[in-house]
């Protein structure tokens, strides 16, 4: 399916992110099925938020967005990812990895990687199906707790 034409995507650079980060966490349950507001820190809105983009339908209402960074040896990490539950498998998640992919080739990334759960079927087929390369890292979150790191070349 098409992604609904009614979506728009806003760098968080043209919103307020403190508000942005305050409403997104308000409708945590609506994004996520794991606990993820830790991984919310100011941070990725205040000094990464120019890498970040909020998915706003006509309505006014966040039905997805991204978090990220472009580091200094140019590698491309795409921090959090979510697409609003009723807003989920219409292409909306493709598109805002898009946006990330043209801006961070434009920073001069040349690769592009994510972290996830590896019982992330949906996180792990969207970034596979882009052409990322998974590699299991045992503990990377702490004993126990593995992750999946998916990682995709950004080619010109
Ligand atoms: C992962 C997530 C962002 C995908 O967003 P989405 O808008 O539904 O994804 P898209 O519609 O753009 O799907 C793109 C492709 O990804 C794959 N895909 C996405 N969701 C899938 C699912 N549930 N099962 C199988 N494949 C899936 C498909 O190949 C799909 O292409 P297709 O619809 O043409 O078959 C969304 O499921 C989500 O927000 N999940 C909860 C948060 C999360 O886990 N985020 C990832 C961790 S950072």
């Amino acid at each position: 399916m098409s992604a609904p034409d009614d979506v728009t995507l806003v760098g968080f650079a043209e919103l307020s992110a403190t508000v942005v980060r305050a409403r997104l966490l308000a409708a945590h349950e609506r994004f996520w099925d794991v606990e993820t507001r830790p991984l919310h820190h100011p941070v990725w809105f205040d000094q990464f938020g120019g890498f970040g983009a909020l998915a706003r339908s006509a309505d006014g209402e966040d039905v997805g967005y991204l978090l990220g960074v472009v580091t200094a040896d140019r590698l491309a990490y795409l921090h959090l990812l979510a697409v609003r539950d009723d807003r989920r498998r219409t292409g909306l998640g493709r598109r805002l990895v898009a946006w990330f992919d043209d801006l961070s080739r434009n920073t001069g990334a040349r690769v592009v990687q994510a972290v996830t759960w590896p019982e992330d079927t949906a996180a792990v087929a969207l970034h596979t199906a882009l052409g990322a390369s998974a590699h299991l890292a045992q503990d990377r979150a702490g004993p126990g707790q593995h992750r999946l790191v998916l990682t995709r070349s950004l080619a010109r």
